[in-house]
């Protein structure tokens, strides 16, 4: 059925087939004919940070930017939806073209640029929530706020979404933001996550909840440097990072005609870099952080490998886009037959 439907989608505009996926997708939930297109996938019931989650499959951030879909996006069969990036303001993002499809590559390069209605708009359509599962939100800056002022933006984000998230994402890794990544280290690092922290424990007083926070980290860093970024999560107590975002490295796209595009590559060339991060992650942390792995999973292979590199959960996007939502039950039925042996 999606192989029939990507047909057809991937003859439009990729930003077009987007929205028009996610309005077919959000109208079918709404007129309750959704379950006849999910596939039902096996429970695999799994506590990571303090949450309960019924597989470990789950949907990376920035598919559904603003939580206007994430009620049918909860019923394909994830474990977790993760939505955002959010910024305090609301901003248009960068110029279109912005999205690109590398479909001999399996991959896409995106300049989207935290196109977002902003952190209230979002909020709204998170009070209304139908979705029972586990939700994440993922926080980022505008990109007219400084660099040396990032942090406000993320506490103003925090302020919002702490009583409505199951968990939040502090995105640091965006390629598309200028001067983002640079949040990932020394003492901007320290001081971000120091910020964040005292705010969590603030918030956590005012709402007598606890709401974990994961740090999303970018895979164009030597793994010298993956490890002093583990180190200062840990130093911070930090909830548990994502690892990864998308990667600046074209050395496996060269061929392809889109390969000077500007922006993050997601999807199958990414997978080694993004799994290998994983391994670093896991070898510096051992086990005193969960990490959720994210990058190029493709297939129910893809997803055992990146379990098998130390992720206690994974997250989908490029993949989810090539192959629909019987990847979530692939990855789910493998990585269950995995753990079995
Ligand atoms: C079009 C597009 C938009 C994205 N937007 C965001 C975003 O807003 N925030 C974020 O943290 N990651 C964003 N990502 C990164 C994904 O969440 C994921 O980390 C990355 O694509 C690697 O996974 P994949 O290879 O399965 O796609 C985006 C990826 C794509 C392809």
């Amino acid at each position: 059925m999606y192989t029939l439907a990507r047909k057809i989608l991937f003859q439009l505009d990729p930003e077009n087939s987007h929205d028009l996926s996610l309005d077919s997708l959000g109208a079918a939930e709404r007129l309750g004919i959704l379950p006849w297109f999910c596939p039902s996938v096996p429970r695999q019931e799994k506590e990571v940070m303090g949450l309960r989650f019924p597989n470990p499959i789950g949907l990376a951030a920035g598919l559904d930017k603003n939580g206007d879909y994430f009620n049918a996006l909860g019923k394909l069969g994830f474990g977790f939806v993760e939505i955002g990036t959010v910024t305090p303001e609301p901003q248009p993002g960068n110029p279109l073209p912005r999205l690109f499809r590398l479909v001999e590559e399996e991959a896409i390069i995106n300049r989207m640029g935290f196109n977002n209605k902003g952190v209230a708009y979002l909020a709204e359509r998170v009070r209304k929530r139908r979705y029972q599962g586990v939700l994440g939100i993922n926080i980022g800056k505008n990109k007219v706020t400084p660099e040396e002022d990032a942090l406000k933006d993320y506490l103003k984000c925090m302020d919002v979404v702490y009583p409505l998230a199951d968990y939040i994402t502090v995105n640091i890794s965006s390629p598309n933001t200028p001067g983002l990544r640079n949040l990932q280290f020394g003492e901007a690092l320290k001081g971000l996550l120091e910020g964040i922290k005292e705010k969590q424990a603030q918030l956590a007083q005012q709402a007598g909840r606890y709401v974990p926070i994961a740090v999303k980290i970018a895979p164009d860093t030597e793994d010298d440097g993956i490890a002093s970024i583990a180190e200062s999560l840990l130093a911070k107590e930090i909830d548990a990072v994502i690892a990864t975002n998308t990667t600046l490295d074209r050395s496996l796209v060269a061929s392809s005609p889109f390969a000077d595009e500007a922006g993050g590559l997601s999807g199958k060339p990414l997978m080694a870099r993004s799994t290998q991060v994983v391994s670093v992650l896991a070898k510096t942390l051992s086990g005193r952080m969960p990490i959720i792995g994210v990058g190029g999973i493709q297939s129910g292979e893809d997803a055992v490998a990146k379990m098998a590199a130390g992720a206690d959960l994974i997250q989908l996007y490029s993949g989810f886009i090539y192959r629909g939502p019987a990847l979530i039950k692939e990855a789910a039925k493998a990585v269950a037959l995995a753990h079995a042996k």
